[in-house]
């Protein structure tokens, strides 16, 4: 069985103190995928001397010679796709078709940023001394710690590490212990592209200490994270402690609401899309639909034709569209809030049932969910499941339903469906969300798009697209004076 190591200046390296970390199937839990091997403090301690050393030289190549690395790192990973994807369907679960569909959104991304550190970096301003020439250029950071999750285990760190090199920094990963297979295929990915040694280095291992010890490191300038609100929260404080800049991207309780103008057939189709792709498991996912009083019942049934049709299963088989949940702690919280629902009032329209484990090799399935007769105050209404959960919610009319989705400390993504201009637009207008669509899913996004959300669901930063810039770099303002 392969022992997956860290990489770090450039070598991979076993840990020290011999200690691993097993990997198994969340489809089949006895099937053992591999062994990743958790850094101690003193690891975290060397891949940071090591991606400051190689910072020094890495800042000062141009963004040319940083982006044709990305390219090349773009080229590999589509060509290693079917692999990759692979892996990660072993490791957490998620649909082989999802993942190769994330792989190559990995290398969209890359091929994004190859080519956005050529863009304009800074502003030339007037001056109140006629002698100085006066502007702004933006600057690397130094060292940013990456710490992902497990829920989009290549398209995440690579938004995040993408944008760290090409504009100059070096990098120290750490992904989630439940992903850390996928992650050396990835970091395996840079290091053939031609990356220097020590620019990306690669810890995988537990928050408290691979995750504490990157936060506390004094040469550690950045810190953007991907994960929950109560570990955000904590790393929040010790950023500000430590005066290191942060970058949170968090929870969500994404809403839909369906007008009774709209067109229900794609309301209902986009409303399961958005809650059941990827087994829930998305920070953008659907989680709950309003759905005006006068289309209620007819809405209903558009929807449970609609997840009547998915399959759930292994995610490595092609009939199957919907993978289990990507650990036992996931089963456990998801099956814990479906039965929170029951226990609160709501009515189980569909689904609600873990698999005959029997049957399913005691994999983590769980039937995609929707529950009915749900109101706001309900637990399923408000906590993030991070499952195929489904929450409907009858309102009198568009009011009531945007008082109702705006009643939550999220604000990630939000969508309606409507064919009314004036609805739409008070929409983008009053929906506390960072991400707005009108007849669109809430999850997904592009990489030349801001990513990230309102309210409790983000530190008020963006990821993705040239918002990234605001956060990797630093602004330097210069003034030159001269005699003439
Ligand atoms: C997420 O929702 O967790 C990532 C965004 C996406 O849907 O692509």
């Amino acid at each position: 069985m392969t022992k997956y190591l860290n990489f770090i200046g450039g070598e991979w390296k076993d840990s020290k103190n011999g200690a691993v970390k097993e990997h198994y199937n969340p489809a089949n839990p006895s099937q053992l995928i591999g062994y990743t091997v958790p850094a101690t403090a003193d690891e975290v301690n060397e891949a940071v001397g090591q991606a400051k050393l190689s910072f020094l030289t890495w800042k000062q190549r141009s963004p040319v010679e940083r982006g044709e690395i990305l390219r090349k790192a773009a080229d590999l990973l589509e060509a290693q796709a079917q692999g990759i994807a692979e892996t990660a369907t072993k490791e957490m679960g998620k649909r082989l078709i999802e993942m190769k569909g994330e792989v190559l959104r990995g290398a969209a991304i890359l091929r994004y940023y190859a080519q956005e550190g050529m863009r304009k970096q800074g502003e030339v301003l007037p001056s109140a001394n006629s002698q100085n020439t006066l502007y702004s250029m933006r600057v690397p950071l130094g060292v940013v710690s990456v710490i992902t999750p497990w829920n989009f285990p290549v398209a995440i760190p690579i938004w995040k590490i993408a944008p760290a090199l090409v504009y100059g920094n070096t990098v120290v990963w750490k992904p989630s212990q439940e992903t850390g297979i996928t992650a050396v295929k990835i970091a395996e990915v840079f290091e053939q592209a031609g990356l220097p040694a020590g620019v990306l280095n690669l810890v995988n291992g537990s928050g408290e200490i691979v995750g504490n010890t990157l936060v506390e490191h004094p040469e550690i300038a950045a810190i953007t994270f991907t994960g929950s609100n109560r570990v955000g929260r904590q790393l929040a404080s010790k950023a500000v402690a430590q005066n290191k800049k942060y970058q949170l991207e968090l929870g969500g309780k994404n809403p839909v609401i369906v007008l009774e103008d709209a067109d229900l057939d794609l309301a209902a189709k986009l409303t399961i899309d958005g809650a059941m792709k990827q087994t829930g498991q998305r920070c953008t996912a659907t989680s709950r639909v309003y759905v005006e009083q006068s289309i209620y019942e007819t809405f209903i049934e558009k929807l449970l034709e609609q997840v009547s049709q998915i399959k759930v299963g292994d995610g490595l088989e092609e009939t199957v569209t919907m993978g289990p949940v990507a650990s036992k702690k996931q089963f456990e919280t998801v099956t814990s809030y479906i039965n929170k629902g029951i226990e609160e009032g709501a009515e189980i329209l569909y689904g609600g049932q873990a698999l005959d484990a029997a049957v399913y090799n005691s994999g983590y399935f769980i039937e995609p969910t929707i529950f009915g007769k749900v109101t706001n105050e309900m637990t399923i209404a408000r906590e993030e499941i991070f499952g195929p959960v489904l929450a409907v919610v009858k309102v009198e009319n568009y009011t009531d339903a945007l008082t109702q989705a705006n009643d939550t400390i999220y604000g990630l993504s939000a969508s309606l469906f409507t064919n009314n201009l004036d609805k739409a637009f008070d929409f983008i207008k009053n929906s506390e969300v960072g991400m707005v669509q009108i007849n669109g899913e809430t999850g997904g996004a592009e990489p030349q798009a801001p990513f990230g959300g309102m309210k409790e669901s983000s530190s008020g930063t963006r990821e993705q697209g040239q918002a990234a810039m605001e956060f990797f770099t630093a602004y330097k303002t210069v003034a030159i004076t001269t005699n003439l």
